[in-house]
């Protein structure tokens, strides 16, 4: 359940908070004044903070500078009426989690809560990076003992104790995000602020005001100031994940945090000091974005003076039962069950598939079988069928040879699929190569994707059936009569009958 704290002298906000968080997950809490807020907190351990910029007694702003010095990591959400806005950001450089207007828009109010208390648990989350034993008591962990992942271990031990900017990179999956919190929990930072900023998830053009925040006017619809992560997160650690989504222009101002500790607001010449640790992560091979000039050399240097790569999974299979049986332990004790057992027909099916979704497709079937399985244990009928049969890894083999006929010209420069052991189709891979395509696309103006790979893939289905249209059509998973036409659309029947 989440604790939440309210601190406003009206009773009809505390009211109508009441109502809107009615909830059997949340137990809300209230506080009549910033003193009072100040002695309830130790003993209350809140995972969120409400509280008014105005009050009476100490104001918001006084009480949040004080609660500080107690805790540094609570989120803290300021509220404030118009007029007093510039006190709430004011709050923001003390590292308020942010701010809400009132009257409350109440989707908006519900939104920012719920982010803030996701914030919280992963702050609060203990993350070890010691190799649990299968004995241990659950605890979130960096599960492994593969010499890879000792590797890993070490080097994070080594990080945790140093304040030294740090590259995580791996495969979709692997767990960079998981290492980036063992190495802040493990470090001199862990009381203070952990925020992580998912660079591909954030629009190009908001990203570097995301990150360090604008001043008035700065552009259209910055209608006020606005404090970036960087500052909110002052003392902390900042997780940079998939980095290499980052433009140019934001890369040039991280390059600068990291050389002189400054940056400048967007549309502001003051500089901004700031003391923050930075992890940065990415699943895209950086040394060639570099090459393609879209990524800074001189930042890549920076970044990558510590580098943890994380193997992929199929790389040492050797961890997966081990992270099986972490995996049952930990859906078991969230579901306050014993764990269920697992046939060692499964481990083996397990130890054999090429698992291009990493740990977190491991995770993501053993909690869907475990759902699926009806006794005390999962057997070979309770896992995904394209598991069981590794159908997907040894049927279809859309390879990178194959993709790169689309584009004549190939580029080196291009991010290469990773080819695995097996080539392989799964949904995730499906996305890299979409990526791939799309990244042709977005480089060659003339070339018009969507046909040309339907092209090649007609072209594929008729080789592959010895012109049979009735086989090529089902492969494709199209209709007959749609096949012709594009067959007659991209003059594919006079080059088939040339060869
Ligand atoms: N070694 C591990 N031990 C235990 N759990 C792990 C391990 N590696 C990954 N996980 C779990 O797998 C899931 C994916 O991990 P995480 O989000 O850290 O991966 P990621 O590399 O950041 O993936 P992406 O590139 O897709 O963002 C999480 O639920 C994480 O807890
Ligand atoms: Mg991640």
């Amino acid at each position: 359940m989440d604790k939440l704290l309210l601190v406003d002298d009206e009773k009809d906000v505390q009211y109508s908070f009441r109502r809107i968080f009615d909830s059997p997950e949340i137990e809300i809490s209230t506080a009549d004044s910033g003193e009072d807020a100040l002695k309830l907190i130790p003993k209350l351990r809140p995972d969120l903070v409400l509280m008014d910029v105005r009050m009476g007694g100490i104001t918001g702003l006084e009480t949040l500078r004080r609660l500080r010095q107690i805790d540094a990591k609570l989120p803290v959400i300021m509220m404030t009426a118009y007029g007093t806005t510039q006190t709430a950001i004011e709050a923001m450089k003390y590292g308020a989690y942010d701010y809400l207007l009132k009257p409350f828009d109440v989707p908006k109010l519900k939104a920012i809560v719920f982010a803030a208390l996701k914030a919280a648990h992963d702050m609060k989350q203990v993350v070890s990076f010691q190799p649990l034993l299968e004995s241990e008591d659950y605890e979130v962990g960096v599960v492994g003992r593969s010499e890879a992942m000792q590797r890993v271990f070490k080097l994070i031990g080594q990080l945790a104790g140093s304040d030294a900017t740090a590259l995580i990179t791996g495969e979709s999956g692997t767990g960079k995000e998981l290492v980036a919190r063992a190495i802040y929990y493990n470090s001199q930072r862990a009381e203070k602020p952990f925020i992580a900023i998912n660079c591909a998830a954030i629009p190009e053009n908001l990203l570097e005001s995301e990150l360090f925040g604008h001043e008035k006017g700065a552009f259209t619809g910055a209608n006020t100031q606005r404090i970036g992560k960087f500052e909110q997160c002052n003392g902390g650690t900042i997780f940079l994940d998939e980095i290499g989504d980052m433009s140019l222009p934001t890369q040039t101002k991280i390059l600068r945090v990291l050389q002189n500790g400054a940056f400048e607001r967007v549309g502001g010449n003051s500089p901004v000091k700031v003391n923050v640790r930075v992890i940065a992560a990415t699943n895209k091979p950086l040394e060639q974005a570099v090459a393609a000039r879209e990524f800074r050399e001189d930042l890549f240097y920076r970044l990558n003076v510590v580098r943890i790569q994380i193997p992929a999974l199929r790389e040492r299979r050797d961890d997966i039962r081990l992270l099986v049986n972490y995996f049952l332990r930990k859906f078991a004790q969230s579901q306050k069950q014993t764990p269920k057992s697992i046939s060692s027909e499964v481990i083996a099916i397990f130890e054999n598939y090429h698992w291009p979704g990493n740990v977190r497709e491991l995770e993501n079937v053993i909690q869907r079988s475990m759902v699926v399985a009806k006794g005390d244990a999962i057997l070979g009928g309770d896992i995904p069928v394209e598991i069981s049969t590794g159908r997907l890894s040894t049927t279809v083999s859309p390879t990178v040879p194959e993709t790169q006929s689309v584009n004549p010209s190939s580029d080196s420069s291009v991010p290469a699929v990773q080819r695995t052991d097996s080539a392989s189709t799964s949904p995730t891979d499906l996305v890299s190569i979409a990526r791939l395509l799309f990244y042709w696309a977005k480089k060659d103006s003339k070339l018009k994707i969507i046909p040309a790979v339907e092209r090649e893939l007609i072209i594929h289905a008729l080789e592959e059936t010895k012109g049979n249209q009735v086989q090529a059509a089902k492969m494709l998973g199209i209709t007959r009569a749609t096949l012709r036409k594009r067959v007659d659309k991209f003059s594919i029947k006079q080059m088939l009958s040339v060869s």
